[in-house]
């Protein structure tokens, strides 16, 4: 049986944390060859391979893709799922060192990524996708009541870029698309559990989205089915942003 991921490869990054080994758990048993990029690599799903990446650092994030394809020349599709979030700081007492760390890998970590698969995907007959996992924080709330200006500044970006990139590369054959959550109770947001009931009562729908109904609009855009969409957006917020 052919399954909707066979002879496929996708690399992951955030392949750890809890939306990112969704997203691999997933793909895997759909067949496709499945790299889990992250910092950490305990705790992943069996079948895996597994490459220990810091994606704010230029060195890592190629020699990472040099690895990939090194042995094997089929194109490598790219989740960029890897991301991080300041802990309720006001912006005027905003440390500059923590402005850095959470813009390194929430934006130049994911345009670092895009840009070392990105070209190898441009040169690859077949063309590829890129699905960057961006947030509803970027373009479409102001999350309340926890101070997050950094965060929401490099989701905004990630939008911007997944945009920006669609343009200059999908006349080339490489699809890029983003997908928005909203919450998903995640290691994430575990520093806020005093705020988890007040984001559920604040949701259309009144609960925490899945990591399934997160992995599923990813799995959508890497697949087939989205081969007209280029620089689409899906905002998966359980409708939090309409309040
Ligand atoms: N959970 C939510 O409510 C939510 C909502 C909107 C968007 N998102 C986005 O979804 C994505 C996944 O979030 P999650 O909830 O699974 O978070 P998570 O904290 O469970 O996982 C994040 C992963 O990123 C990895 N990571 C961090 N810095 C890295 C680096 N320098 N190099 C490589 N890997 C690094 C971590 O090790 C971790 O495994 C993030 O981009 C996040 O911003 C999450």
């Amino acid at each position: 049986m052919t399954l909707r991921f066979s002879g496929r490869r996708i690399a992951v990054t955030g392949a750890a944390g809890g939306i990112g080994a969704g997203i691999c758990a997933s793909l895997l048993s759909q067949g496709a060859r499945v790299y889990a990029l992250d910092l950490r690599l305990d705790g992943l799903p069996d079948g895996l391979e597994g490459i220990q990446t810091d994606l704010t650092s230029e060195e890592s994030v190629s020699a990472a893709v040099r690895r990939l394809y090194q042995d094997d020349s089929t194109p490598v599709d790219l989740v960029n799922c890897a991301g991080i979030v300041e802990n309720d700081v006001a912006a005027e007492d905003m440390p500059m060192d923590l402005y850095d760390k959470v813009m390194a890998v929430n934006l130049r970590g994911v345009f670092l990524s895009c840009r070392e698969f990105g070209r190898r995907l441009l040169e690859s007959d077949s063309g590829g996708a890129i699905v960057n996992v961006a947030s509803m924080s970027g373009n479409a709330v102001v999350n309340h009541p926890q101070r997050q200006s950094v965060y929401n500044t490099s989701k905004s970006g990630v939008s911007a870029l997944t945009r920006s990139l669609a343009v200059e590369w999908g006349p080339r054959g490489v699809r890029v698309n983003a997908v928005s959550p909203g919450y998903v109770d995640t290691p994430l947001n575990n520093l806020k559990r005093h705020l988890h009931d007040q984001w559920i009562s604040e949701t259309v729908l009144g609960r925490f989205g899945t990591i399934r109904e997160i992995s599923g609009a990813v799995e959508y855009l890497l697949s087939e089915e989205a081969a007209f969409c280029c620089g689409t957006e899906l905002l998966i917020d359980g409708g939090f942003s309409l309040r």
